[in-house]
């Protein structure tokens, strides 16, 4: 699961209910609140009688910095829940008691927690929290069915330490866990719709004659990982591929295929006028022969030498012809004094933001599926993002990106 960011600004504005129930999980519910407001988000908290012998409305109306209702005849009029159904982007009912899964289930309606739900127009999630008998009966286990028949979202519980004293399973989910589903509902609702965005991935090949390359070990799982984020978001993408880059199906993606540094960089160029996110997570060799043999070298005794001269730097021509709105973003491997190297490369190359990857950490580089990698910004402390999927990786990088965007729009 992806963890909570808080920073992404997903949830920002967004109008959520927290709906409270009896249980003793409802202790967490004011972070839950805490995380929410602090990333942004409006927080509307009801309670039902038997939460508030659990948690205070007191301690909820401080984290959300609202007034809790507690009945439906709380507020000027009758049909508050109504008018909360339709206010709400989401809602989640957490902790869910036994006795409230049963009730959603069957469509009750005698506190204001139900009627809410039963108007809210909104996707709800709702975190059950129970004795792990409880959560195990027949019965449980037929209404947690019922509401997701019904499209609700389930919080899975989580295994630990119950209040009972007993271990097992029936805990609710903690308040990151929670927060973080909210954040990535949020986040995949097409902020970059209308936005073209160039990626360059994997290797580049330069010939030294006509069977021979100097090459380098990329992959370019993690371009197309960030191809694909991306074209989740909305945008149309150019993937710039050099050798041996695996295909990718994902709508929105037009591949490029280019095999040396010079190919590469006029296909970027070709492209790079419309678009207003380029990430160069490509390898692209700093060198190539100085002349390409027309047939194969042959060896002959004694030693041999090949005369290499630079390539183009993309990223660093890409920086120099920067324009306002243009979001450009490359990627630093260091061995050693990485973030000092990394950040050389943020002002040299004039990029928004360094991707550094160390191949000092286990698990994250070349050809794995997974990468730990940290994001250096202009006026920001380094972002150490956690080992994880190169996919996870690429909604971070993305999250990032969107959320600098924002904040250069607000400016
Ligand atoms: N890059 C590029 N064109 C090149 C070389 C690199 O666009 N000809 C981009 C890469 O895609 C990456 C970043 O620049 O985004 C890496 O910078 P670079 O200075 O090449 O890193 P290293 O090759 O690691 O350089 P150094 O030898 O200086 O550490």
């Amino acid at each position: 699961m992806a963890p909570f960011y808080g920073y992404i600004m997903s949830l920002k504005g967004k109008k959520i209910i927290v709906a409270v129930t009896g249980s003793i999980a409802a202790y967490k519910t004011p972070h839950f609140v805490r995380l929410l407001v602090k990333a942004g988000a409006e927080v509307q908290v009801l309670v039902t009688a038997a939460a508030t012998q659990f948690v205070s409305g007191l301690s909820l109306a401080t984290v959300s910095g609202r007034a809790v209702l507690a009945d439906v005849a709380d507020g000027s009029t009758w049909n508050n829940h109504v008018a909360l159904g339709l206010w709400a982007d989401a809602m989640v009912i957490a902790p869910c008691s036994a006795n409230t899964l049963g009730k959603l289930a069957h469509g009750l309606c005698d506190n204001i927690v139900c009627a809410v739900y039963l108007s809210a127009r909104c996707p709800v999630w709702v975190a059950p929290a129970m004795d792990e008998d409880m959560w195990k009966h027949a019965s449980t286990r037929a209404n947690v069915a019922r509401i997701q028949e019904y499209g609700n979202r389930l919080i899975p519980t989580e295994h630990g330490e119950l209040a009972s004293g007993l271990v097992g399973e029936g805990r609710m989910a903690e308040p990151e866990t929670m927060a973080a589903l909210l954040e990535a509902h949020f986040a995949q609702a097409g902020e970059l719709r209308g936005i073209n965005a160039v990626v360059t991935a994997g290797p580049t090949y330069e010939r030294i004659d006509p069977v021979r390359f100097i090459g380098n070990f990329s992959t370019g799982k993690m371009g197309v990982a960030l191809a694909e984020a991306l074209a989740a978001r909305g945008a149309a993408v150019t993937l710039v591929a050099g050798p041996g880059v695996q295909a990718t199906t994902a709508a929105g993606i037009a591949t490029v295929r280019t095999e040396s540094a010079q190919d590469m960089y006029h296909a970027v160029m070709a492209v790079e006028k419309d678009a207003s996110v380029l990430i160069l997570a490509a390898a692209v060799a700093d060198y190539r022969p100085d002349e390409v043999a027309m047939h194969k070298i042959k060896k002959h005794e004694g030693e041999m030498s090949l005369t290499l001269t630079r390539t183009t730097d993309i990223l660093g021509s890409l920086g120099k012809i920067k324009r306002p709105g243009q979001t450009l973003v490359g990627f630093a491997l260091e061995t050693n004094n990485e973030l000092e190297n990394a950040g050389k490369k943020l002002t040299g190359k004039h990029a928004d933001m360094i991707v550094l990857n160390s191949l000092q950490d286990a698990g994250a580089g070349f050809g794995h599926d997974t990468n730990k990698v940290t994001l250096l910004r202009h006026n920001a402390a380094p972002v150490a993002l956690p080992l994880q999927s190169k996919k996870e990786v690429a909604t971070a990088i993305v999250n990032h990106i969107i959320m600098m965007r924002n904040e250069q729009a607000d400016n």
